[in-house]
């Protein structure tokens, strides 16, 4: 395969979550060209089997092969937490960063993470009580049952109380334009409503990075909420920039694929990308077949 540092980055997701992922590409790397595919054929994927998540997985990452992406950066947790052995096996000769759901950015040097108590019993007896800090994951159905959540879970329950909640209806939202809707903001509480004491809040999905100012609402400003997108970037920089396959290109674009594409949903993407210089030319895109 010819890698030419121009050649450009390919990122997927079911629909538009994974445009969060885009934003943080692109305020690392603002000199690349993007080819960003929507698969909203096979949306939603969040509660889909692995074995079919592999096989769709499998076909995209194909089509970015095929045409020299030179990295592939799988904009959603749910694919990159079914299998990514499978897809590493598949192609090893391109390389494929996944956005996994990370606790770790939340840990800062000093942070407490438990506080004891001291209350006396009817007898004057001394009693001390730990309270640990409460982390709050929440992701898709399948991200839910994966594997590797429920090593991350079992890592965290080591020194935190780690609660895990699947919340497919966030993706939904984000699909349907609704993240402002009385209805959504209203489910979004009663949600909640028996985590409004948690500590940190894991989101173990690309789409729910753009519910984040409703979910601070609701909870405070003292929750750290972690996103995976800015990982997954990060991740991809260092590969590019480690084996010098970072662009220089001057007039950058961003290509959209998305079979379901029309005026209103274009209107939706441009609202959702984040392009801080003005740097990239968007273009939209039934198929692949028309991309640069
Ligand atoms: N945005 C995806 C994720 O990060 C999946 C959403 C879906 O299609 O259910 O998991």
């Amino acid at each position: 395969m010819n890698y030419n540092t121009d050649n450009f980055i390919g990122v997927f997701d079911s629909g538009l979550g994974g445009i969060s992922v885009l934003n943080n590409l692109i305020k690392l790397m603002p000199y690349e060209n993007y080819v960003y595919y929507a698969d909203s054929n096979h949306f939603p994927y969040g509660k889909k089997s692995k074995k079919e998540l592999v096989k769709i997985g499998k076909n995209i990452i194909d089509r970015f092969n095929r045409r020299n992406a030179k990295i592939v950066v799988i904009a959603c947790n749910t694919m990159s937490t079914s299998d990514m052995p499978a897809f590493n096996k598949k192609f090893p000769k391109l390389k494929i960063i996944g956005t996994y759901p990370n606790f770790a950015p939340m840990l800062t040097p000093g942070l407490v993470l438990t506080n004891e108590t001291i209350t006396y019993d009817r007898d004057n007896r001394i009693k001390i009580t730990r309270n640990r800090k409460k982390l709050l994951i929440i992701a898709t159905t399948s991200t839910c049952k994966s594997e590797y959540l429920g090593d991350l879970t079992s890592n965290a329950d080591g020194f935190m109380s780690v609660y895990v909640e699947p919340a497919d209806f966030i993706v939904h939202a984000v699909e349907n334009d609704e993240l402002e809707s009385y209805e959504f903001k209203t489910r979004l509480k009663e949600f909640f409503k028996e985590y409004m004491d948690i500590d940190f809040l894991l989101l173990g999905c690309t789409h729910f990075s753009f519910a984040i100012n409703s979910m601070r609402e609701i909870l405070g400003d003292k929750v750290k909420i972690q996103s995976s997108g800015d990982i997954a970037a990060r991740d991809c920089h260092n590969y590019l920039s480690n084996n010098n396959l970072l662009a220089k290109s001057l007039s950058p674009y961003i290509d959209i694929v998305d079979a379901k594409i029309d005026e209103e949903k274009m209107k939706v993407y441009k609202r959702l990308i984040r392009i801080p210089n003005g740097t990239h030319e968007i273009s939209f895109f039934k198929t692949f077949k028309k991309v640069r």
